[in-house]
């Protein structure tokens, strides 16, 4: 458990970024239905949980460094027959001190509190059009306040996006979120063996992606990061292809593009491995192919260089690997100026990782690309798509591969967090076999 006083500690990281005489809102997710008197799994917004630790839905976080009470929270009250049905709350009174509030209210004085908590602040941190009923009450709040100087109220001037400074902080992993996300990391690549040891001809897609979520259950870590993709021969070549209801067959490749969510930390890997434990050589080439442009990519995971550069080294592997085995037709440097590899490879080369799976952080600074730093994760996944349907040689029709490892930037370079998968064509094969 990430322990109680990393939230404080954040919570204090932020109110220093913030300008003088300001407020922050920042509220809780939201249960949705998902049928009739049934809702989806709550899960936490990332943001409120990154400064709260705090699990429960319709809490809201205020903070504000000139305020005599720095934080406060609003939570469901307490409640005997709500919580007879529904489960358990902790409360406000357990919340302030279990949490490190300065102080907390019942949500049921949200609507007055609020108005006394903010008036007067020149500025207001929030972040609208995440949660559109939320962000009704803040314009009304602020209308209250803007029509009631003969209450003695005076609504902020200046409204800014709370975001833009907790995403920046959420960017540099702490080393509690690395250890979580390490730990995230080994159950993940424990349930893809596990998947790749049950692969067999005639087994469902579902299936796989059953040996996936059992593993993440068994292990401690009860959801998945995201949708699990298991996509066997065509299938692959849906780039979020989550039905994951056919019949594995035997001949194909299967891609399983899965990782288990750890006290909100994601993992997110993919490998691409053969039904019945042996590759073809077109499927070789291809795969070989991936791992190379992949390796390339990596070489540029370290401080100083950028995801651009990464990319860049990967797309002319990929490229090159195009031309040589006649998916392609033409000069290099043109097929990657005119984009003609995005044919067979048309997504990015990776992204954040966190708390959300396409994790926040921005990709530029100052209009220019952003430079890797220590304590940075982020995913490397090259791949190669020859749809059934597309213009390719016969052999190659109907393969997808994609090879996705989680890097953590470090002072010297990187970590592979996923290193301990299987990923050669030997590995794979033997440990299949
Ligand atoms: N699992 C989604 C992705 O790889 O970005
Ligand atoms: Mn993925
Ligand atoms: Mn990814």
């Amino acid at each position: 458990m990430m322990n109680i006083t990393e939230f404080k500690n954040r919570r204090d990281n932020l109110l220093k970024k913030m300008d003088d005489n300001s407020i922050a809102i920042i509220p809780a997710g939201v249960e949705l239905t998902r049928s009739r008197d049934t809702e989806f799994p709550f899960r936490q917004d990332s943001d409120f949980l990154y400064l709260t630790g705090f699990l429960e839905p319709e809490a809201v976080l205020v903070l504000s460094p000139s305020a005599q009470n720095q934080s406060t929270l609003f939570c469901r009250n307490k409640d005997k027959i709500a919580e007879i049905w529904c489960g358990r709350r902790i409360g406000p009174q357990r919340a302030q001190s279990e949490f490190l509030f300065d102080q907390t209210f019942a949500l049921s004085d949200l609507k007055d509190n609020l108005l006394t908590l903010v008036s007067g602040h020149a500025t207001l941190y929030y972040g609208q059009g995440t949660y559109a009923e939320f962000d009704e009450k803040i314009w009304q709040l602020l209308n209250t306040l803007r029509g009631g100087p003969k209450k003695g109220y005076k609504a902020p001037t200046v409204i800014k996006d709370v975001r833009n400074l907790v995403h920046e902080m959420r960017l540099f992993k702490s080393q509690n979120e690395v250890e979580l996300m390490r730990k995230a990391a080994v159950i993940s690549t424990q349930a893809h063996i596990r998947a790749m040891k049950y692969s067999k001809a005639g087994a469902f897609e579902f299936q796989l992606e059953a040996e996936l979520h059992h593993h993440y259950a068994m292990s401690g870590a009860r959801y998945p990061a995201y949708g699990t993709i298991v996509g066997s021969g065509d299938n692959a070549n849906i780039l979020h292809y989550t039905e994951n209801s056919d019949i594995l067959a035997d001949g194909d490749l299967v891609l399983i593009d899965s990782g288990c969510e750890l006290e909100g930390y994601a993992a997110d890997i993919t490998r691409t491995f053969p039904v019945n434990g042996k590759f073809t050589t077109p499927q070789k080439q291809l795969y070989q192919l991936v791992l190379d442009a992949q390796i390339a990519a990596m070489s540029f995971y370290k401080p100083g260089s950028t995801l651009k550069q990464a990319s860049v080294a990967a797309t002319k592997v990929l490229t090159q690997g195009m031309i040589d085995l006649g998916l392609l037709e033409g000069d290099l440097n043109e097929l990657i100026s005119n984009e003609a590899y995005k044919a067979f490879y048309m997504h990015g080369l990776g992204h954040w990782l966190g708390l959300d799976v396409h994790d926040v952080g921005e990709y530029k600074q100052d209009e220019k690309e952003r430079v890797f730093e220590p304590d940075m994760v982020l995913t490397v996944e090259p791949g190669i798509y020859v749809a059934a349907d597309s213009k390719a040689p016969e052999q190659f029709k109907g393969i997808g591969i994609r090879i996705e490892d989680n890097i953590l930037i470090t002072a010297d370079g990187h970590e592979n967090l996923t290193q301990s998968l299987p990923k050669t064509i030997d590995e794979i094969e033997g440990l299949m076999a």
